[in-house]
């Protein structure tokens, strides 16, 4: 017999026996964006609770180990599914096998999902920014197909910004989805507005989300006020260099930041990669 190829050794397969705190589920459709990015929905755990936005531990077998990641479940806490969007990264731990699974493979995930991007961290508002770039638009996938985003805001805006384009799909498609869904479209009417832009391509809405705050250019688009603290509550999820950037505007706004147990104005967590 040969020996395994580099794809038969990496294939999902479920461990011989699953730890204790860890789910084994079935991977049910895979969708890849670019050479960067894709989308995979997996079988929902019986008994599985998070809160729209967190994020859980997901895993592989690699060999005869397991290797983890946190990402942000992307589906919303009423799905019967989950959802994750993922970035490739060609030597990373994680990804670089993960971007290969194919529907029926066994995913790992940890029992335990956590977070502070939850509606609960945050005093109650008129507007809720959730500020993203790249990946880190999945936990806000999660909170703008929750009924719950929009009992508790006016208005939402979803400000997405990737190196180009074609990265912005997996933005369009969730937005293409909540217009024509049974119950959502309805409920959500026009609360949510969705602004995308590229830094790397041309393209009409151009620039770092940071540039376009500062310049005003952000409000002017949108038609809305410049950022107060007594109207506004914002989520920031991207790479740390843009956390803090956004943030640092945000508290010069007169915002602050606030935790799960201590609702405040706006709340961050990182977009993992790996
Ligand atoms: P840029 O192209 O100017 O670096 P990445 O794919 O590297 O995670 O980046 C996703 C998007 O985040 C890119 O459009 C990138 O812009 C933008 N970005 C990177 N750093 C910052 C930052 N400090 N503040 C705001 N946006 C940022």
């Amino acid at each position: 017999m040969n020996a395994p190829t580099k794809t038969e050794e990496f294939a999902a397969k479920a461990p011989a026996a699953i730890p204790d705190g860890v789910y084994a589920e079935t991977v049910l459709s895979v969708e890849h964006y670019t050479d960067r990015l894709f989308r995979f929905r997996m079988t929902r755990p019986a008994g599985f609770r998070f809160r729209s936005g967190e994020f859980a531990m997901i895993g592989l077998m690699v060999g005869d180990k397991p290797i983890y990641r946190a990402y942000s479940i992307a589906s919303p806490s009423w799905d019967e599914e989950l959802e994750f969007f993922s970035i490739k990264v060609p030597d990373g731990p994680l990804t670089s096998h993960l971007q290969k699974i194919q529907p029926g493979d066994t995913v790992l995930m940890r029992k335990k999902p956590t977070g502070t991007l939850v509606l609960d961290a945050l005093t109650p508002g008129k507007r809720l920014y959730m500020f993203s770039t790249g990946t880190g638009i999945a936990p806000f996938a999660s909170l703008i197909r929750d009924p719950e985003t929009y009992e508790k805001f006016e208005e939402v805006i979803l400000t997405h910004t990737c190196r180009d384009v074609a990265e912005l799909k997996y933005g369009f498609d969730l937005m293409e989805e909540i217009r024509n869904h049974e119950f959502l479209a309805e409920l959500v009417g026009d609360k949510l507005k969705h602004y995308p832009t590229v830094t790397r391509e041309a393209y009409p809405f151009q620039g770092r989300i940071t540039d376009l705050m500062e310049s005003g250019k952000l409000y002017t688009d949108l038609g809305v006020p410049p950022l107060d603290p007594a109207a506004d509550r914002g989520m920031i999820c991207g790479s740390t260099a843009m956390l803090k950037d956004t943030k640092d505007l945000l508290e010069k706004a007169g915002l602050t930041e606030g935790a799960n147990n201590k609702p405040a104005e706006f709340v961050i967590e990182r977009a993992f990669v790996g």
